[in-house]
């Protein structure tokens, strides 16, 4: 069992990754994801899992053994740009090998186990995150995703031939689904501070993505005077500090991460920036509140600048809260996570949800930084197996 798993780890690790940066790139329905899609598929093969893909690129493979709900275990094969290896992938290929470690115990479980992959769950292309759990789910209707757009203006529509356009006679992979199990690399430092190689999840901050738009005027980097300026690189710069200020004030999250700025030249004031927020709090009132605070400051600001602002939410996702016991160990730590998840989604869904976690030695993520050492992944594979096991009884 662990040389499969090093096996599949091995196959995967150059897929997508920059040679110069470390990190990867894996952006859905792009070369490296869909290389990887179709690495899932002959995993599944290779292991006799019947395969079943809906409209949305969505996968699972099914070990179709006895009867009633599904267990399901899965993640993600998608990435961050730039992004960490195990973010994703360590959840499908533990799956993989938990399914591979369970038949080598010459267990064959009474209901059917899945192992399912859903796309663009880090919507680092279309911006919705966990899009593919979302539209698996309904949480977010095809009619209202067909018209995501990438950064060069691609439509999700182009992208996917979803047939038919609308919900009904479409493939619903969830439908007999009764527990969903999503393992994932522990984006943090809790599990090293306790000295545990597993945890598992008790609930996932509430957490959003806010597009700023800052429109101010075009003019001339040296002929126009400082007073005579509608600069909205300025408001946006102020916006983006009084973000960390208030994150900092009530103990929460804002990132400013993502910046595009109109025309982006070197000796023009630019007439629009846009920028995307990324915040996270402790209960979905703190995130509302610090979201409304920021929002205040950048219009305040916009009126000293002469400028204009204008928030759209493009991505929002509720508190969660899980059930430890369906787990069922009381040794494994039960730790909190502010980034979201497939889980997540499924859990909103009303699928009773779990998620491990495999310690993360760096505790960084969604950078080339993120790690996990074999053994904590071997442990990890043994804990699902372990789950899946008393869960699929
Ligand atoms: O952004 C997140 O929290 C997750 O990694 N998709
Ligand atoms: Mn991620
Ligand atoms: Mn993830």
């Amino acid at each position: 069992m662990p040389d499969d798993f090093e096996r599949m780890w091995a196959d995967l690790a150059p897929v997508g990754r920059s040679a110069a940066s470390g990190g990867y790139f894996r952006q859905p329905f792009a070369a490296a994801e869909r290389e990887l899609a179709a690495w899932f598929l002959e995993a599944c093969a290779a292991r006799g899992l019947r395969v079943e893909t809906d409209a949305f690129g969505n996968t699972v493979g099914w070990w179709d053994t006895g009867s009633g709900d599904a267990v399901l275990t899965g993640s993600h094969l998608d990435s961050v740009l730039d992004g960490g290896a195990y973010d994703g992938p360590l959840g499908v290929v533990s799956a993989l090998a938990a399914v591979d470690e369970l038949r080598s115990r010459g267990f064959l479980p009474s209901r059917p186990i899945g192992v399912s992959v859903f796309v663009e769950e880090e919507g680092s292309r279309f911006g919705l995150a966990c899009l593919g759990s979302r539209l698996a789910t309904g949480a977010v209707s095809w009619e209202t995703a067909r018209e995501l757009r990438d950064r060069d203006g691609i439509a999700l529509a182009d992208v996917l031939d979803v047939d038919p356009p609308v919900s009904n006679g479409r493939v619903n992979l969830l439908a007999g689904v009764g527990t969903f199990v999503e393992l994932h690399v522990e984006q943090g430092r809790d599990l090293v501070d306790r000295g545990a190689a597993v945890g598992i999840a008790s609930e996932i901050w509430p957490h959003g993505r806010y597009r700023f738009d800052f429109a101010g005027e075009a003019n001339h980097a040296g002929s126009t005077r400082m007073a005579d300026r509608r600069d909205p690189m300025l408001t946006y710069a102020m916006t983006a500090l009084a973000a960390n200020k208030q994150a900092r004030l009530v103990d929460e999250r804002a990132t400013f991460g993502r910046v595009e700025v109109v025309p982006n030249g070197t000796n023009a004031v630019p007439s629009r920036v846009s920028a995307w927020l990324d915040a996270r709090a402790s209960s979905d009132e703190s995130l509302a509140e610090l979201v409304a605070t920021v929002t205040r400051q950048a219009q305040e600001r916009a009126g000293r600048d002469g400028t204009e602002v204008e928030v759209t939410a493009e991505s929002v996702s509720g508190s969660v809260t899980f059930d430890p016991a369906l787990v069922g160990r009381d040794d494994w730590p039960v730790i909190p996570t502010a980034a979201g998840h497939d889980a997540g989604v499924l859990s909103a869904a009303g699928i009773p949800t779990a998620m491990l976690f495999v310690r993360n030695p760096t505790g960084v993520s969604h950078s080339p930084a993120e790690h996990a050492e074999i053994p904590d992944c071997l442990a990890g594979v043994h804990a699902l197996a372990d789950t899946l096991e008393r869960l699929s009884q």
